[in-house]
């Protein structure tokens, strides 16, 4: 993910979240150097992106999200997959990641791939004048493991 890819990434996180990040956010993100992708189709159409930081050890998926139109065809499985990839080669030993509890697709995403509930976060999230819990997952990564 570099900067041009920013208002193409914009223009899908508009439609797949009700409650999106700014331009802002990815900008500081490739600003800190975190560990962004993107996922392109035909003619360079992007399909998903993802973000990730690593610290000491540990890494925490900030964002994977696929265009609504691409859903359900395995992409967000191959983002993951990647971001763990990446994981794994920088040494990490585990990845954490937060999750509206309301959020069935990534929650059952994230357990597929052998992610565990650890914690909550209350009110993490905003909600239309309320706030929504974040649920709190963890996966240990093994040098040969998943
Ligand atoms: C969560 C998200 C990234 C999943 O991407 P995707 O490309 O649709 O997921 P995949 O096709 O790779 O699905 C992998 C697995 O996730 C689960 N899954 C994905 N979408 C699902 C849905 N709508 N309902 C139930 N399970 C779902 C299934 O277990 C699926 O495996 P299966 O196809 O063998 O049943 C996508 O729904 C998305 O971008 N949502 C909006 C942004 C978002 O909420 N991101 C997560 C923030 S924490």
């Amino acid at each position: 993910m570099v900067a041009l890819h920013v208002p193409a990434i914009m223009a899908v996180e508009r439609r797949a979240y009700e409650f999106p990040w700014t331009e802002g956010v990815f900008r500081d993100c490739l600003r800190a150097g975190y560990s962004g992708w993107v996922l392109l189709g035909r003619s360079d159409a992007l399909l998903g992106y993802a973000v990730l930081t690593m610290a000491v050890g540990e890494a925490h998926v900030l964002n994977v999200c696929v265009a609504p139109e691409h859903q359900r065809r395995g992409y967000g499985g191959v983002l993951m997959h990647h971001l763990l990839d990446i994981a794994r080669a920088h040494a990490v030993g585990t990845v954490f990641l937060e999750v509206r509890r309301s959020n069935g697709p990534a929650i059952a995403l994230y357990s597929q791939l052998g992610f565990h509930p650890i914690g909550e976060r209350r009110g993490y999230y905003p909600d239309d004048g309320r706030r929504e819990d974040a649920l709190v997952y963890a996966l240990e990564l093994t040098a040969g493991g998943r």
